[in-house]
């Protein structure tokens, strides 16, 4: 059991780019329950390092702040010597702030925060990590499975195979760019709680920074914000990451469920609950999302608001992202698994049509990208794609205040949805 960081030991190159998978978490299905049991406990160890302060969130989650250096990122072999960037060599919104990396700053808590920071909050040098329960494990549809999404869940607008949309039962509302190189992309997004009929659907707001074709090697860096019962147990909205460099099957993960992001900021949990929420005709409370590429180190930022830099992906995770993006997507998905024969009642965004506009509808605004000077710009050509615009549908506009934005989202099953 215990020889599952054997690829630490330098196995096949193959081996080490699957470090997510030890042995441990290989095909738990069809083997003595004793046996899975033991393979829970050794991926939770792996998984849940030891913390120097325990913070527990009124949600229920335990917040563990960890060491930097402990972190599960650097039990990479290809991070054993890794020197962390305490900060990026560039940043496309012109003068990196020192500020935004870790320092507590109390002029900060007044903005949209989680929910875990009422109690408390993790000392210098430590980094927020959501501890990972043995339900969450359990609630996978196998250990090795477990933090990854499903395959093929990305929509493509341009070569959209109808059968293969409907047959994976994900469905999107989304504006995207191709055609250039992309090195990074932003968006304001405003926060939900749509309601979820399945434990095994999820509902999501997101971009996605893409590289390669739609085969087997797609490369996909993506962060937002989610509701997922069977990733955490309850249908909070939580901010969420997700890295793969081979179409979501051997390597990448949510969060830090795998060697893969370094993170260096220690005010923000990876998958812990926002708060607060929009309200429907009420206030409205949006999060920004930037993830660009530091020309000089070749490594993906990601900054969370305006105030806090979470870390980077460091360029070898991936093939054709090392280099640059060629396509970028906004939007919302929702998994539809038809339940009763019927579609779903899982609802996209704010659970209300992109006509009802502002205060009710959900949003992307100033939707932009960072061109090959790495400039951050509004994006040229928006192209708009959704597989049932009877159940969650996409707008979009242009304005002085908004720049490049839209309106998505819907309720899925109604009269006009079966
Ligand atoms: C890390 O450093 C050690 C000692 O210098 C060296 O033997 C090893 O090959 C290095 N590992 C990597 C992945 O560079
Ligand atoms: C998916 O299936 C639904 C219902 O069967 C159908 O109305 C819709 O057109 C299909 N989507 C696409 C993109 O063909
Ligand atoms: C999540 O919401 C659904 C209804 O939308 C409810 O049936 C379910 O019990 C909720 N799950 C949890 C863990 O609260």
């Amino acid at each position: 059991m215990a020889t599952q960081l054997g690829v630490s030991h330098g196995l096949a190159t193959l081996l080490l780019l699957l470090i997510c998978l030890s042995s441990a978490a290989v095909a738990a299905a069809g083997r003595p329950v004793a046996r899975q049991r033991l393979d829970v406990r050794t991926h939770l160890k792996r998984l849940n390092k030891p913390a120097l302060k325990t913070i527990k969130s009124p949600d229920g989650d335990i917040i563990d702040c960890v060491h930097i250096s402990h972190q599960l990122a650097f039990d990479h072999p290809f991070l054993q010597n890794h020197t962390i960037q305490m900060r990026p060599s560039f940043h496309p919104e012109g003068v990196y702030d020192e500020s935004k990396v870790a320092k507590p700053d109390s002029n900060k808590q007044q903005k949209i925060t989680q929910l875990w920071h009422v109690n408390g909050k993790c000392p210098e040098n430590t980094i927020p990590i959501r501890r990972t329960s043995k339900d969450d494990i359990l609630r996978a549809s196998s250990l090795k499975r477990f933090g990854k999404k499903k395959h093929r869940t990305i929509p493509h607008p341009m070569s959209a195979d109808p059968d293969l949309i409907n047959e994976s039962g994900h469905q999107h509302a989304i504006a995207y760019v191709e055609g250039d190189k992309y090195y990074g992309a932003k968006a304001t997004i405003n926060v939900w709680d749509p309601k979820i009929q399945q434990p095994n659907e999820f509902s999501l707001s997101q971009l996605w920074i893409l590289g390669g074709s739609f085969g087997e090697d797609l490369n996909s860096i993506e962060a937002g914000w989610q509701v997922s019962p069977d990733l955490y147990g309850d249908n909070n909205t939580r901010l969420f990451t997700y890295w793969t460099s081979d179409a979501y099957q051997a390597t990448g993960c949510y969060n830090l469920l795998c060697s893969g992001f370094i993170q260096i900021n220690s005010e923000i949990a990876m998958g812990a609950s926002i708060f607060p929420i929009s309200g429907y005709g009420g206030s409205q409370y949006d999060i920004s999302i930037l993830v660009w590429k530091d020309p000089k180190e070749g490594n993906w930022w990601m900054q969370f608001g305006n105030d806090y830099v979470l870390g980077y992906w460091p360029s070898f995770l991936f093939s054709y992202l090392a280099d640059s993006a060629s396509m970028i997507e906004w939007g919302g998905e929702v998994v539809n698994s038809e339940p009763d024969g019927q579609h779903t009642s899982t609802q996209m965004g704010s659970g209300h049509f992109p006509e009802e506009g502002f205060g009710k509808a959900s949003y992307f605004r100033n939707i932009q990208v960072v061109d090959e000077s790495n400039n951050l710009r509004s994006p040229k050509g928006v192209g708009t794609f959704t597989e049932q615009s009877n159940c969650y549908d996409v707008q979009n506009g242009n304005n002085g205040d908004w720049g490049s934005y839209f309106y998505y989202g819907g309720p899925g099953k109604s009269p006009n949805c079966q």
